[in-house]
């Protein structure tokens, strides 16, 4: 008995004495296997007389077996150890660092990885951002509307009735509505009363009607968006463009606030070098009426191509909202009054950053793009 105790002692030693699974296996035969206290007595077994065979052979195989179990623990706690060790080291590092390393045989493990190529926003989205940020902090809201238009919106709410020469101002394109639709392209001034007609909007004015016609004021409104007409395009015109409508229509406004809300904006959008002023003009939505200018940003006033000679920038019209207007949208010309403005954001980016011709804006070069 005492050597069967001795036996399970070794077989212990022996298995806690193994440190990975390749040892523990090599120790096996020694710790219970063939080569074990356990084989040479178990062999020695039938020296012994039957009543002491019984017994020493049912606590051999107690011991035995307690230290297979002991074994077993032991291999599986080995077997964990090394599996994540071996995930440690063989984990695939996909960072930029890594494979620049990798692919530079090891050399380039200190250099940073190489910065990501980025976008970013079209110089026209940007000031356009800008621009929806000044009078956002001057207390307007930011509006929108369709790009497609009815002749309602367009031109006759705007005081502009069918064969109105104003509307000579705008070149337009209209839209083929196909069957049913009246205002095709044989329609240069546009469809009946309120009929079907369709234009691409020549201006950001139409939201102005949809904003009065859908609410009574106060509004404080400024539209961003879109605009299309059939110009050739040159240094200061494009055919399809941005403008940015303003729209306020409240009790006792007049055209100082006007003249006041545009200087705010001159100089929290150019800053105080830049002149802007305000040229008499005509518009059928405004009474009075006046084009607003602001000094060339090529020439600073001498003239030159891109101001045409003259020195000063037309950015866009404004004026008093007309009477005319107000009947036509159903608000009460005799209590409100208002001012409006639409300018050219095109144009505005292109003062910004002395842009001299506004078709680099198209073109999509990214050489241009990524200088803004
Ligand atoms: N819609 C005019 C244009 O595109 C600009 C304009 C003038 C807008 C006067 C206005 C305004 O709101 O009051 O030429």
């Amino acid at each position: 008995m005492n050597a069967v105790t001795q036996a399970a002692q070794r077989g212990k030693e022996l298995v806690e004495g193994a440190r990975s699974v390749a040892e523990l296996r090599a120790v096996e035969p020694e710790a219970f296997g063939k080569r074990s206290a356990f084989a040479r007595l178990t062999g020695s077994l039938r020296d012994l007389a039957p009543t002491e065979r019984r017994e020493v052979g049912r606590a051999l195989q107690e011991a035995r077996s307690e230290l297979e179990a002991f074994f077993g623990k032991r291999m599986a706690e080995l077997e964990e150890q090394e599996a994540s060790r071996r995930a440690g080291s063989e984990r695939l590092d996909l960072s930029e660092t890594a494979l620049l390393a990798r692919w530079a045989g090891g050399g380039l493990a200190e250099a940073p990885p190489s910065p990501a190529m980025r976008g970013h926003l079209h110089l026209v989205t940007q000031v356009r951002e800008e621009l929806e940020d000044i009078f956002v902090s001057m207390g307007f809201e930011v509006m929108e509307g369709p790009e497609a238009e009815d002749d309602w919106h367009n031109f006759q709410a705007l005081n502009m009735p069918p064969h109105h020469p104003a509307r000579g101002m705008f070149d337009t394109f209209y839209l083929d509505l196909g069957e049913g639709g009246s205002g095709g392209q044989g329609a240069p001034e546009g469809g009946g009363e309120r009929g079907p007609s369709a234009v691409l909007r020549t201006h950001t004015s139409p939201v102005q009607v949809r904003l009065m016609e859908s609410r009574q004021p106060p509004i404080y409104a400024v539209v961003p968006g879109r605009c299309y007409r059939r110009d050739t395009p040159d240094a200061s015109h494009l055919p399809v463009f941005h403008q940015i409508e303003g729209l306020v229509v409240d009790e006792g406004i007049s055209m100082g606030h006007l003249a006041g809300t545009l200087d705010a904006f001159v100089q929290a959008f150019f800053g105080p070098g830049r002149r802007a002023r305000l040229r008499p003009s005509f518009f059928p939505f405004t009474e009075p009426s006046a084009e607003f200018d602001v000094t060339c940003w090529v020439c600073h006033g001498v003239g030159c191509r891109t101001c045409t000679g003259s020195g000063w920038v037309e950015l866009g019209g404004c004026g008093m909202v007309d009477p005319a207007v107000f009947d036509a949208v159903g608000i009460d010309a005799e209590r409100y009054t208002g001012f409006a403005w639409g300018f050219g954001i095109d144009r505005m980016a292109a003062a910004r950053t002395s842009l001299a011709d506004l078709r680099d804006l198209l073109d999509n070069d990214i050489r241009f793009l990524s200088q803004f």
